[in-house]
This record gives structure tokens, C-alpha cells and sequence, in this order.
């Protein structure tokens, strides 16, 4: 496999109100090398989630063209597309969108059950990252019960759990104060590091941008690069 992921000449618009289109994406190219780590700023509104759900397989109205892992994913076929979503794309976000019937455990089990792993090695599997993100006191808790910072924790777990290639997190500590989210943002990284999960971070802080690899800037449409 060459790259991880092949973006040429993307566009993006969305539909205005009443007639024509916004275009938000224009001729946007971007490459991400495998085991990489990139991070992505810019002002609001500027397209920054936009493009962060397209590379995530959520949104595939766009022209131009997308290679994940060396396979076009406007050929792929819908279960294809599902299975890759599923498990080698993980996704935090800034709300943490825990489902609050389930406690912390059933939360993270959730994505290996879904993706037909045995109950038993979901469960192992969760219970592992659950220590590592120092939540096993608080497996059976629902999340109502937890701090943000808890919750999040709990989120970065699920999102881990069927050990992505890819992990996109878009301004996933923007709802914590600033100690805990840098607390949260170092460890995370800690980790991502250590298993060479690939990332790409969406941030409105400078100082959590300048911790990528790679950084780029989004702006006027597209995308430079600042760390050349
Ligand atoms: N579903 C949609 N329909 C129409 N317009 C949309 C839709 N989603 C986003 N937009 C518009 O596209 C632009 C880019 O939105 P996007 O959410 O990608 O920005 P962002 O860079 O993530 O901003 P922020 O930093 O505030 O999260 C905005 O002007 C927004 O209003
Ligand atoms: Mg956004």
C-alpha cells in the first residue's frame, strides 16, 4: 500500500436555500502518508468538519477523487464502504455522543459487537483500553454520571476499540477546560504514537496544532501545508 490516503482535486458545495449552491471546497488536494499524524486549522466555518466527514466516509457528495488505502471510495460498494467505516476509520468529536442507556463498558463494546467481533474479545478488548484511559472504576457507570473529561475518555476508547488504521478527531477536546483538555490531548496522543495509529486532528488551538507531525491550515477553500 503506497499512501494512506490519495485526495486530488476535491470539490464541495452545499445546496443554498432557495437556488444555486455555497461552494465551501475548491480543488483541494491532500496526501497522508501512513502512520502519520497531521492536524488541521483554521477559522470557523472554513470547512474544517466538511472535509473531516468526507475523509471519514460520511458524506461522499463531492467531485474529484479519493483513494483510502489504494481503493477508490466512490467504486466501493455500500457493505464495503460500511466495513470500512466501521473498522478502520475511528472518529471522536467535540460533544461525545455516548449513548446514555449504556454504561461506559457497553459503550465501547458497542462498535466490535456491530462489527460481528465475539462478545468476548469486544468485551476484552474495551476492558483493556478502559484501563489504559484509567476508567476501570467506572466501567458500569452511565455516562450522566461521568465529567467531561470522563466522557471523553470513554469516547477516545470507543473509537479505538477495533483498532483503526485511521483516527479523525475533529476539536474533540473543545468542550473541556483547558487543563483537563491538554491533560486528555497528551495522552491521547501518547498512545496514538505508541500503536502508530494514523491521525487527523482538527484543533482551534495553536498549541495543540504545533503537536502534529504534519500541520496544515485551511483557508480560502483549500489546504497548505505550515511546517514545510
Ligand atoms: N449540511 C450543510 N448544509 C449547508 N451548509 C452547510 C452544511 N454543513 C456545513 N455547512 C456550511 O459549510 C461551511 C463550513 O462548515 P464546517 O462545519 O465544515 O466548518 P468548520 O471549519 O468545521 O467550522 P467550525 O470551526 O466552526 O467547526 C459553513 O459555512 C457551514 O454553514
Ligand atoms: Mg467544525
Amino acid at each position: 500500500m503506497n499512501n494512506l490516503i490519495e485526495i486530488k482535486n476535491l470539490n464541495k458545495s452545499y445546496p443554498l436555500h432557495n437556488s444555486g449552491k455555497i461552494k465551501i471546497i475548491e480543488n483541494l488536494s491532500f496526501i497522508v502518508k501512513q502512520k502519520s499524524n497531521v492536524s488541521i486549522i483554521g477559522p470557523s466555518g472554513s470547512g474544517k468538519s466538511t472535509l473531516l466527514n468526507i475523509i471519514g466516509l460520511l458524506d461522499s457528495d463531492y467531485t474529484g477523487s479519493y483513494f483510502l488505502k489504494d481503493l477508490e471510495v466512490k467504486r466501493l460498494e455500500k457493505s464495503k464502504l460500511n466495513s470500512l467505516r466501521g473498522v478502520s476509520i475511528g472518529f471522536v468529536h467535540q460533544f461525545f455522543h455516548l449513548i446514555p442507556e449504556l454504561t461506559v463498558l457497553e459503550n465501547v463494546m458497542l462498535p466490535g459487537l456491530i462489527n460481528k467481533k465475539s462478545y468476548q474479545d469486544s468485551y476484552k478488548d474495551s476492558l483493556e483500553l478502559l484501563k489504559i484511559f484509567e476508567l476501570e472504576e467506572r466501567l458500569n457507570f452511565k455516562p450522566v454520571k461521568l465529567s467531561g473529561g470522563e466522557q471523553q475518555r470513554v469516547a477516545i476508547s470507543r473509537s479505538l476499540v477495533n483498532n483503526p488504521d485511521l483516527l479523525l478527531a475533529d476539536e474533540m477536546t473543545g468542550n473541556l477546560d483547558e487543563n483537563t483538555a491538554e491533560e486528555i490531548f497528551n495522552f491521547f496522543l501518547k498512545y496514538i504514537n505508541k500503536n502508530k495509529t494514523s491521525l487527523i486532528y482538527v484543533t482551534h488551538n495553536k498549541k495543540f496544532s504545533k503537536m502534529a507531525e504534519e500541520q496544515y491550515y485551511l483557508k480560502d477553500k483549500s489546504l497548505f501545508k505550515i511546517n514545510e
